[in-house]
């Protein structure tokens, strides 16, 4: 099956007006030669990514959503008010939520759900600690967070994206090597072709940078790669997408 690569940014909690309008107009002007590829910035920022990319080959979205439509939930952003803003994506479990929000595997499915409901696409985190690592229980906890993820069936899967984020390679400088990561991916297929959905496109996140993307890339499992850090150099993000 044939999967197009996709390289996404996720600013995390970075930027400022001018820092962004800096970058995004360097990443729209770099545009050119490089798989699809989009950014994935704080909620404030939605309406300027928005107006900077629109028309353009990038494409932008939030780095989370709430699991509800709308309602009393303070602080929460609705899919529907991503899908104002043009979002074509929305991250589910990205570690960092799951680690500092309390978000469960449970909650992160119902994330995606959420944002399949509304034709966001959802792209879930999965990943492992050192501990989980070192304890030789990578797979097992891999399979503990997707679970809730494959329940919710194939024409879902069919319409979201994962991303294989081992928690010491984020934001470390640490990468997993491509056999490390492919292990992983390698076993994700296996459960998605079990499920009839091959062709869901699994990347990979955690210190990918211009410099050891290609070797990533190269792997028959890995479609691509979830960039924090060196998605807010536009130079080093459009390298990688250019890989
Ligand atoms: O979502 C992105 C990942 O957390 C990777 O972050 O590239 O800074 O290691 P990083």
């Amino acid at each position: 099956v044939q999967r197009a690569r996709l390289v996404l940014g996720n600013w995390k909690m970075h930027g400022t007006l001018a820092d962004n309008a800096a970058l995004l107009a360097a990443l729209r002007q770099g545009a050119g030669n490089h798989c699809e590829m989009g950014v994935c910035v704080p909620f404030p920022y939605l309406a300027q990514a928005e107006s900077l990319l629109k028309g353009s080959t990038i494409s932008w979205g939030a780095q989370d959503i709430s699991v509800h439509e709308k309602g009393a939930y303070t602080g929460e952003v609705a899919g529907a008010m991503l899908r104002d803003f043009g979002c074509r994506w929305a991250l589910a479990g990205h570690s960092e939520r799951r680690a500092m929000h309390g978000e469960s595997d449970q909650l992160v499915a119902d994330k995606a759900r959420a944002a399949l409901a509304v034709g966001l696409t959802p792209v879930v985190c999965v990943g492992e600690t050192l501990e989980e690592r070192e304890g030789g229980n990578t797979l097992g906890v891999i399979e503990r967070q997707l679970e809730p993820v494959l329940a919710l069936g194939a024409d879902a899967l069919a319409r979201l994206v994962l991303a294989y984020e081992p928690v010491w390679a984020i934001g470390t400088g640490r990468t997993a090597t491509p056999e490390q990561a492919q292990e992983v991916h390698g076993a994700i297929r296996v459960a998605l072709r079990g499920l009839g959905v091959p062709q869901v496109r699994i990347l990979y996140g955690g210190s990918v940078k211009a410099a050891n993307a290609a070797t990533l890339f190269a792997m028959p499992d890995i479609d691509g790669a979830l960039v924090g850090g060196a998605s807010l150099v536009a130079d080093e993000f459009l390298r990688i997408a250019a890989v």
